[in-house]
Protein backbone atom coordinates (compact mmCIF):
# COMPACT_ATOMS: atom_id res chain seq x y z
CA UNK A 1 0.00 0.00 0.00
CA UNK A 2 1.40 3.23 -0.74
CA UNK A 3 1.73 5.71 1.87
CA UNK A 4 -0.33 8.95 1.44
CA UNK A 5 1.19 12.07 2.61
CA UNK A 6 0.31 15.73 2.26
CA UNK A 7 3.21 17.76 1.21
CA UNK A 8 3.20 21.31 2.57
CA UNK A 9 5.44 23.20 0.51
CA UNK A 10 6.67 26.75 -1.02
CA UNK A 11 8.10 25.86 -3.99
CA UNK A 12 10.66 26.94 -4.39
CA UNK A 13 13.28 25.06 -6.57
CA UNK A 14 13.75 21.71 -4.68
CA UNK A 15 9.81 21.77 -3.30
CA UNK A 16 9.14 21.71 -6.76
CA UNK A 17 11.36 18.67 -7.06
CA UNK A 18 9.95 16.82 -3.88
CA UNK A 19 6.35 17.82 -5.85
CA UNK A 20 7.16 15.45 -8.42
CA UNK A 21 9.25 12.92 -6.80
CA UNK A 22 6.24 12.15 -4.18
CA UNK A 23 3.80 12.27 -7.21
CA UNK A 24 5.97 9.95 -9.57
CA UNK A 25 6.80 7.51 -7.07
CA UNK A 26 4.76 4.50 -6.50
CA UNK A 27 5.48 3.73 -2.69
CA UNK A 28 3.21 7.50 -2.37
CA UNK A 29 0.22 8.35 -2.29
CA UNK A 30 -0.08 12.47 -2.93
CA UNK A 31 -3.51 12.87 -1.21
CA UNK A 32 -2.55 17.19 -1.14
CA UNK A 33 -0.43 19.43 -1.35
CA UNK A 34 -0.87 23.14 0.56
CA UNK A 35 1.16 26.05 0.59
CA UNK A 36 2.91 28.27 3.40
CA UNK A 37 5.10 32.00 2.82
CA UNK A 38 8.51 31.15 2.44
CA UNK A 39 11.25 30.95 -0.29
CA UNK A 40 8.81 33.97 -1.86
CA UNK A 41 5.31 35.55 -0.69
CA UNK A 42 1.86 33.11 -0.49
CA UNK A 43 1.08 34.17 -3.83
CA UNK A 44 4.09 33.15 -5.27
CA UNK A 45 4.67 30.12 -4.10
CA UNK A 46 0.97 29.03 -4.40
CA UNK A 47 1.14 30.46 -8.04
CA UNK A 48 4.32 28.09 -8.37
CA UNK A 49 2.89 24.93 -7.04
CA UNK A 50 0.18 24.90 -9.33
CA UNK A 51 2.67 25.60 -12.43
CA UNK A 52 4.58 22.79 -10.90
CA UNK A 53 1.43 20.60 -10.96
CA UNK A 54 0.64 21.75 -14.65
CA UNK A 55 4.42 20.63 -15.28
CA UNK A 56 3.73 17.20 -13.66
CA UNK A 57 0.33 16.48 -15.44
CA UNK A 58 -1.07 17.06 -11.78
CA UNK A 59 -4.77 16.21 -11.30
CA UNK A 60 -7.34 15.12 -8.71
CA UNK A 61 -5.26 16.43 -5.95
CA UNK A 62 -6.36 19.34 -3.70
CA UNK A 63 -4.06 22.44 -3.52
CA UNK A 64 -4.62 24.82 -0.94
CA UNK A 65 -2.89 28.14 0.03
CA UNK A 66 -1.83 28.53 3.30
CA UNK A 67 -0.04 30.98 5.98
CA UNK A 68 0.57 34.27 4.46
CA UNK A 69 3.07 35.04 7.39
CA UNK A 70 4.67 33.39 10.01
CA UNK A 71 2.89 33.08 13.87
CA UNK A 72 5.24 36.14 15.36
CA UNK A 73 7.81 37.29 12.46
CA UNK A 74 7.36 39.34 9.22
CA UNK A 75 7.70 37.52 6.59
CA UNK A 76 11.08 37.02 5.36
CA UNK A 77 12.08 35.55 1.49
CA UNK A 78 14.45 33.72 -0.24
CA UNK A 79 14.95 35.09 -3.34
CA UNK A 80 18.74 34.76 -3.20
CA UNK A 81 18.53 31.24 -3.73
CA UNK A 82 15.09 30.92 -5.56
CA UNK A 83 15.12 34.33 -7.45
CA UNK A 84 12.11 36.74 -7.38
CA UNK A 85 9.48 34.64 -9.06
CA UNK A 86 10.49 31.99 -6.32
CA UNK A 87 10.91 29.71 -9.33
CA UNK A 88 13.07 31.38 -11.26
CA UNK A 89 14.96 29.14 -14.23
CA UNK A 90 12.53 27.60 -16.61
CA UNK A 91 9.41 29.68 -18.37
CA UNK A 92 6.33 28.66 -15.79
CA UNK A 93 3.27 27.69 -17.31
CA UNK A 94 -0.09 29.02 -16.83
CA UNK A 95 -1.46 26.85 -13.43
CA UNK A 96 -4.75 25.14 -15.32
CA UNK A 97 -6.20 23.59 -12.15
CA UNK A 98 -8.31 25.50 -9.28
CA UNK A 99 -7.04 25.98 -5.89
CA UNK A 100 -9.34 24.42 -3.46
CA UNK A 101 -11.37 26.80 -1.29
CA UNK A 102 -10.45 25.77 1.73
CA UNK A 103 -7.30 27.11 3.72
CA UNK A 104 -4.31 24.52 3.78
CA UNK A 105 -5.15 24.58 7.42
CA UNK A 106 -8.46 23.16 7.05
CA UNK A 107 -8.01 20.94 4.25
CA UNK A 108 -4.74 19.53 6.41
CA UNK A 109 -7.17 18.73 9.29
CA UNK A 110 -9.74 17.62 7.11
CA UNK A 111 -7.83 14.86 5.75
CA UNK A 112 -6.50 13.60 8.69
CA UNK A 113 -9.84 13.44 10.37
CA UNK A 114 -11.60 11.64 7.44
CA UNK A 115 -8.99 8.79 6.70
CA UNK A 116 -8.18 6.15 9.30
CA UNK A 117 -5.80 7.16 12.26
CA UNK A 118 -2.22 6.57 11.33
CA UNK A 119 -2.53 6.61 7.40
CA UNK A 120 -1.71 10.35 6.87
CA UNK A 121 2.07 11.09 7.05
CA UNK A 122 3.03 14.95 6.95
CA UNK A 123 6.00 16.20 4.70
CA UNK A 124 6.26 19.75 5.76
CA UNK A 125 9.41 21.31 3.37
CA UNK A 126 8.50 24.50 3.96
CA UNK A 127 8.25 26.62 7.77
CA UNK A 128 5.98 25.06 9.83
CA UNK A 129 3.04 27.51 10.04
CA UNK A 130 0.55 25.78 8.63
CA UNK A 131 1.42 22.54 10.29
CA UNK A 132 1.65 24.81 14.09
CA UNK A 133 -1.82 26.14 13.06
CA UNK A 134 -3.37 23.05 12.37
CA UNK A 135 -3.14 21.40 15.33
CA UNK A 136 -3.61 24.11 17.91
CA UNK A 137 -7.47 23.96 15.87
CA UNK A 138 -7.68 20.59 15.77
CA UNK A 139 -5.52 18.91 18.73
CA UNK A 140 -6.82 15.48 17.73
CA UNK A 141 -4.73 15.28 14.45
CA UNK A 142 -1.73 14.92 16.57
CA UNK A 143 -2.72 11.37 17.51
CA UNK A 144 -4.04 10.78 14.35
CA UNK A 145 -0.81 11.65 12.29
CA UNK A 146 1.29 8.59 11.38
CA UNK A 147 4.59 11.04 11.62
CA UNK A 148 5.90 13.92 10.43
CA UNK A 149 8.75 14.08 8.33
CA UNK A 150 9.64 17.78 7.49
CA UNK A 151 12.77 18.87 5.69
CA UNK A 152 14.26 21.83 7.75
CA UNK A 153 17.16 22.51 10.99
CA UNK A 154 20.81 20.59 11.29
CA UNK A 155 21.98 19.62 14.04
CA UNK A 156 25.55 20.28 12.93
CA UNK A 157 25.08 23.43 10.48
CA UNK A 158 22.56 26.21 9.64
CA UNK A 159 22.50 27.91 5.79
CA UNK A 160 20.55 31.15 7.27
CA UNK A 161 22.61 31.88 10.26
CA UNK A 162 25.71 30.23 11.49
CA UNK A 163 23.65 27.87 13.93
CA UNK A 164 19.95 27.82 12.21
CA UNK A 165 18.61 26.66 8.93
CA UNK A 166 15.69 29.00 7.12
CA UNK A 167 12.75 26.60 7.41
CA UNK A 168 13.31 26.97 10.89
CA UNK A 169 14.17 30.13 11.28
CA UNK A 170 11.96 32.19 9.52
CA UNK A 171 8.96 30.96 12.03
CA UNK A 172 11.18 29.54 15.10
CA UNK A 173 7.46 29.42 16.81
CA UNK A 174 5.32 27.15 14.99
CA UNK A 175 8.85 24.73 14.82
CA UNK A 176 8.51 24.41 18.62
CA UNK A 177 4.85 23.92 18.50
CA UNK A 178 5.67 21.14 16.15
CA UNK A 179 8.56 19.66 17.16
CA UNK A 180 7.14 19.31 20.64
CA UNK A 181 3.62 17.50 19.53
CA UNK A 182 3.11 13.56 20.49
CA UNK A 183 3.43 12.54 17.17
CA UNK A 184 6.24 11.15 15.68
CA UNK A 185 8.70 13.24 14.14
CA UNK A 186 11.79 12.91 11.54
CA UNK A 187 14.20 15.45 11.26
CA UNK A 188 15.83 15.43 7.42
CA UNK A 189 18.00 18.73 8.14
CA UNK A 190 21.22 20.03 6.51
CA UNK A 191 23.22 17.13 8.10
CA UNK A 192 21.69 14.87 5.15
CA UNK A 193 20.25 17.32 2.28
CA UNK A 194 23.97 19.08 2.63
CA UNK A 195 25.01 15.44 0.68
CA UNK A 196 21.85 15.45 -1.68
CA UNK A 197 24.10 17.13 -4.70
CA UNK A 198 22.90 17.62 -8.00
CA UNK A 199 26.19 16.67 -9.85
CA UNK A 200 27.08 16.97 -13.29
CA UNK A 201 26.21 12.92 -13.59
CA UNK A 202 22.82 13.42 -11.69
CA UNK A 203 22.28 16.26 -13.68
CA UNK A 204 22.73 14.11 -16.85
CA UNK A 205 20.73 10.81 -15.61
CA UNK A 206 18.06 13.94 -15.39
CA UNK A 207 18.55 14.93 -19.18
CA UNK A 208 18.75 11.40 -20.21
CA UNK A 209 15.24 11.00 -19.70
CA UNK A 210 14.39 13.30 -22.34
CA UNK A 211 10.67 14.36 -21.02
CA UNK A 212 9.20 18.07 -20.43
CA UNK A 213 9.53 17.30 -16.74
CA UNK A 214 13.13 16.22 -16.51
CA UNK A 215 13.76 19.24 -18.55
CA UNK A 216 12.22 21.09 -16.21
CA UNK A 217 13.83 19.81 -13.20
CA UNK A 218 17.44 20.21 -15.19
CA UNK A 219 16.38 24.16 -15.73
CA UNK A 220 15.65 24.54 -12.13
CA UNK A 221 18.55 23.07 -11.03
CA UNK A 222 21.23 25.25 -13.43
CA UNK A 223 19.71 27.98 -11.74
CA UNK A 224 20.06 26.37 -8.38
CA UNK A 225 23.30 25.60 -8.89
CA UNK A 226 24.16 29.41 -9.95
CA UNK A 227 22.17 30.67 -6.79
CA UNK A 228 24.29 28.29 -4.33
CA UNK A 229 27.13 29.38 -5.90
CA UNK A 230 27.33 32.82 -5.54
CA UNK A 231 25.78 32.68 -2.35
CA UNK A 232 26.58 29.81 -0.35
CA UNK A 233 30.10 28.48 -2.38
CA UNK A 234 28.83 25.30 -3.55
CA UNK A 235 30.44 23.59 -6.21
CA UNK A 236 27.21 21.81 -6.97
CA UNK A 237 23.48 22.70 -5.19
CA UNK A 238 21.95 20.64 -1.98
CA UNK A 239 18.78 19.70 -3.39
CA UNK A 240 17.25 19.85 0.30
CA UNK A 241 13.13 19.34 -0.19
CA UNK A 242 13.15 15.99 -2.20
CA UNK A 243 15.11 14.10 0.61
CA UNK A 244 11.65 13.95 2.72
CA UNK A 245 9.98 12.82 0.69
CA UNK A 246 12.52 10.00 -0.36
CA UNK A 247 13.15 9.21 3.42
CA UNK A 248 8.98 8.21 3.14
CA UNK A 249 9.42 6.17 0.05
CA UNK A 250 12.43 4.15 1.47
CA UNK A 251 13.85 4.77 4.92
CA UNK A 252 16.80 2.87 4.48
CA UNK A 253 18.21 5.51 2.02
CA UNK A 254 19.24 7.65 4.84
CA UNK A 255 20.53 6.96 8.64
CA UNK A 256 18.50 8.07 10.97
CA UNK A 257 19.33 8.23 15.23
CA UNK A 258 16.40 8.56 17.56
CA UNK A 259 17.72 11.64 19.38
CA UNK A 260 15.56 14.37 21.88
CA UNK A 261 15.18 17.62 19.44
CA UNK A 262 13.85 21.09 20.43
CA UNK A 263 14.29 24.68 19.35
CA UNK A 264 15.89 27.65 20.35
CA UNK A 265 13.29 30.78 20.41
CA UNK A 266 15.57 32.70 23.01
CA UNK A 267 19.08 33.07 21.82
CA UNK A 268 20.76 35.89 20.69
CA UNK A 269 23.05 34.19 18.35
CA UNK A 270 21.47 30.81 17.73
CA UNK A 271 17.60 31.78 17.04
CA UNK A 272 16.33 28.70 15.41
CA UNK A 273 18.62 26.41 16.03
CA UNK A 274 17.70 22.96 16.39
CA UNK A 275 18.95 21.58 19.09
CA UNK A 276 19.48 17.89 19.59
CA UNK A 277 20.80 15.75 22.91
CA UNK A 278 23.27 13.22 22.01
CA UNK A 279 24.30 12.90 25.94
CA UNK A 280 22.84 9.38 26.50
CA UNK A 281 20.87 7.27 24.90
CA UNK A 282 17.41 8.72 24.12
CA UNK A 283 15.15 8.01 26.37
CA UNK A 284 12.30 5.36 25.89
CA UNK A 285 9.09 8.17 25.26
CA UNK A 286 11.16 10.11 22.76
CA UNK A 287 9.71 10.98 19.66
CA UNK A 288 12.19 12.59 17.65
CA UNK A 289 14.63 11.24 15.36
CA UNK A 290 17.12 13.25 12.98
CA UNK A 291 18.45 11.62 9.59
CA UNK A 292 22.32 12.18 9.33
CA UNK A 293 23.82 9.83 6.14
CA UNK A 294 22.48 9.75 2.85
CA UNK A 295 22.82 7.17 0.23
CA UNK A 296 23.28 9.73 -2.52
CA UNK A 297 23.47 7.03 -5.40
CA UNK A 298 19.76 5.67 -3.68
CA UNK A 299 18.34 8.74 -3.18
CA UNK A 300 18.71 10.20 -7.14
CA UNK A 301 17.80 7.13 -8.39
CA UNK A 302 14.24 7.52 -6.62
CA UNK A 303 14.53 11.35 -8.32
CA UNK A 304 15.08 9.44 -11.95
CA UNK A 305 12.67 6.79 -11.45
CA UNK A 306 10.04 9.09 -10.55
CA UNK A 307 10.79 11.20 -13.14
CA UNK A 308 10.51 8.40 -15.89
CA UNK A 309 7.29 7.31 -14.13
CA UNK A 310 5.31 10.57 -14.50
CA UNK A 311 6.63 10.32 -18.17
CA UNK A 312 5.38 13.20 -20.79
CA UNK A 313 2.42 14.60 -19.98
CA UNK A 314 0.26 16.62 -21.59
CA UNK A 315 0.70 20.42 -21.05
C1 LIG B 1 15.09 24.95 2.79
O1 LIG B 1 14.88 26.35 2.61
C2 LIG B 1 14.26 26.60 1.38
O2 LIG B 1 14.88 27.67 0.73
C3 LIG B 1 14.34 25.32 0.59
O3 LIG B 1 13.20 25.18 -0.24
C4 LIG B 1 14.40 24.26 1.64
O4 LIG B 1 13.11 23.87 2.05
C5 LIG B 1 16.57 24.69 2.90
O5 LIG B 1 17.11 25.39 3.98
CA1 LIG C 1 11.16 24.44 0.79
Amino acid sequence: MPTKIILDCDPGHDDAVAMLLAYGSPAIDLVAVTTVMGNQTIEKVTRNALAVARVAGITGVPFARGAHRPLVREVEVAASIHGESGLDGPVLPEPTIELDPRHAVDLIIDTIMQNEPGTITLVPTGALTNIALAVRKEPRIAARVKEVVLMGGGVHVGNWSATSEFNIVIDPESAHIVFNETWPLTMVGLDVTHQALATPDVAAAIAAVGTGPARFVGELLEFFAHTYKDQQGFDHPPVHDPCAVAYVIDPSVMKVVKVPLDVELTGTLTLGMTVADFRAPAPAQCTTQVALNLDHEKFWALVVDALERIGDPEL
